[in-house]
Formats: C-alpha cells, sequence, structure tokens
C-alpha cells in the first residue's frame, strides 16, 4: 500500500486547506489530508478560539469530519506547515490517530518550502493507549 499512497496529490490538498485555517492568535496555519482506505481523503485546518484551549488541530478536526462522514481507516497522514523544518503532529493528535490505525500509519510533514518528514505512527507514539487495553 505505502507505494500507491497518492502523496504528492494529499500535500497538495492539505496546502490548499491551510489556508482556510482559522489561526487569529498564534499566526500558525496547518493543513492535513487524509487518505482512507476506500480512496476517500479528507482535510482539516487548525480552527483556533478566543479561550485559547479550545483550539482544535488540523489533524483532529481532518479526524472528526472523516468519522461525521463515514470514513474510519485512514492509510496515510500529509500535514503542511510554513516553518524552517516540518512540523509533527502534537500529542494529543497522536492520539487520535491511534484510535483508528495501526502503528505503521505513514505520516509526513512538509514545509511550504518542500522539507518533508517521515515518520511511522508507532515512532511517534510509542506504547499508545488503546482500545486493546480497556
Ligand atoms: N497545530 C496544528 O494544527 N497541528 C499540529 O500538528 C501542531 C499545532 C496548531 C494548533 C495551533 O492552532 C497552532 O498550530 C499553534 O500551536
Amino acid at each position: 500500500m505505502a507505494a500507491d499512497i497518492p502523496w504528492e496529490a494529499l500535500f497538495q490538498q492539505a496546502a490548499k486547506v491551510r489556508e482556510r485555517a482559522h489561526v487569529p492568535y498564534s499566526r500558525f496555519p496547518v493543513g492535513a489530508a487524509i487518505l482512507f482506505e476506500d480512496g476517500s481523503v479528507v482535510t482539516g485546518c487548525n480552527v483556533e478560539n478566543a479561550t485559547y484551549g479550545l483550539t482544535v488541530c488540523a489533524e483532529r478536526g481532518a479526524f472528526v469530519s472523516a468519522v461525521a462522514q463515514g470514513h474510519s481507516r485512514p492509510v496515510a497522514v500529509a500535514i503542511v506547515v510554513d516553518t524552517p523544518t516540518p512540523c509533527p503532529p502534537c500529542g494529543m493528535c497522536r492520539q487520535v490517530m491511534a484510535e483508528f490505525a495501526g502503528p505503521d500509519l505513514p505520516i509526513r510533514s512538509r514545509t511550504l518550502q518542500g522539507e518533508e518528514a517521515r515518520y511511522a505512527l508507532r515512532e511517534l507514539l510509542p506504547y499508545a493507549f488503546t482500545r486493546d487495553f480497556l
């Protein structure tokens, strides 16, 4: 599957949705695109709030939308940021990814300049807490 992932298309969609980010406080727009097993792609951008703690990251926003749209088997996640080096997903988003994907989930983050980092979920969230413990 890894070889079949249309990373360029995913990054393009992540870059596009990033432009919709609501970031009046951090001015740090992030875009995310998730590819699902059935070929669907769901995107998300970060949405901040005057009550700062209510901020929803791009990745989590995308997962929440995806569930509402009936997609729950992610096979790849692409993230776009405008930083000197690619930015990995935050801890909360890693945990949300672990709810829906196994440890092999490939996650790639790219800057607007084209620098890229590649991860597997297991590297970002070793010893994930999952439903297996419940
Ligand atoms: N943010 C994301 O949307 N995704 C990440 O992977 C890291 C951080 C957002 C949250 C907040 O709106 C802004 O970036 C600065 O932390």
